[in-house]
């Protein structure tokens, strides 16, 4: 697996690499981004073969001023074993001086999807990460890349921008994996204490009720009062959004007649943890 620390390592290798599939994380790697990588070497696969490469880059600017950027898990060893052991074929590793050179004056911003939801919660945050996803388009330059369906107003986001700036990245959603307790699989999960993983639980079961309620055509309401009653009962939860949402372009619906996207953030100590579900009436 090549290693590349620098832009210019990155462009150096991407010139003789063919077809790629671009895994962009922020490290910290767990059976969920392994996950991102299967999907990435399946669609390479099915489009005549190609190179899998995954960035790992803790961006600092989609962190706010009260979000400790310093307490992000970094685990470079364990990620770059695991990235060889998933058959990754290039791991991209630039340092913030590389990504953010001094005097730059331009960001990327997605206007509405970026504003709403997660982006009232953490202003600036879809900001960098538009802006980064974009230098890293530019950079390795992929047919395709993968992201996770866990963070999905990002992915609508990400598939917002490429249509909207003509960007030829094709973008791969991958469903959520799970712990055996339905948790989703998170960077951030390392950081729970032992009582707060397992009162997490809770988010699971409660997007398992909802989504049940929703099949069974219950009213927006009824959905939304169980779900807050539910998420309650946990006392170590600290409700920051409930929210069901146009699954297509994340508008805001007063019934339920087509997909929904139900989007909770809910924090367990000073760890902030989102998790979705899409439902079907
Ligand atoms: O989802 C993430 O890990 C990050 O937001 C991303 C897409 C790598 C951008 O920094």
């Amino acid at each position: 697996m090549q290693i590349c620390r620098s832009t210019q390592d990155m462009r150096d290798w991407r010139k003789d690499a063919g077809r790629v599939a671009l895994v962009p994380t922020m490290g910290a790697l767990h059976e969920g981004h392994l996950s991102l990588v299967a999907h990435a070497r399946d669609w390479l696969d099915d489009h005549g073969g190609g190179r899998v490469v995954t960035s790992i880059f803790v961006n600092p600017t989609q962190f706010g001023p009260t979000e400790d950027l310093a307490k992000y898990p970094r685990d470079e060893d364990g990620d770059i074993a695991l990235l060889r052991r998933a058959g990754c074929d290039a791991v991209f590793l630039p340092q913030v001086a590389d990504i953010y050179r001094p005097g730059a004056q331009t960001h990327v911003e997605v206007a509405q999807l970026g504003g709403m939801l997660m982006g009232q919660l953490r202003p600036g945050h879809f900001r960098g990460v538009a802006t980064v996803v974009t230098k890293l388009f530019n950079i390795v330059q992929p047919q395709a890349a993968a992201f996770g369906e866990k963070d999905y107003q990002q992915l609508t986001l990400i598939r917002q921008m490429v249509a909207d700036l003509d960007i030829p990245v094709q973008i791969l959603p991958v469903p959520t994996m799970r712990e055996a307790d339905g948790l989703a699989m998170s960077s951030r999960n390392r950081r729970l204490t032992p009582q707060d993983r397992a009162a997490a639980s809770v988010l699971a079961r409660g997007l398992d009720g909802a989504q049940a309620q929703i099949a069974a055509g219950d009213e927006l309401t009824s959905v939304q009062d169980a779900l807050r009653a539910m998420l309650a009962s946990e006392p170590r939860a600290d409700i920051q959004s409930i929210d069901i949402r146009d699954a297509a372009d994340l508008s805001p619906v007063t019934a339920i007649t087509r997909p929904v996207v139900i989007l909770l953030a809910v924090r367990f100590g000073d760890v902030l943890l989102i998790d979705q579900r899409v439902a079907h009436p």
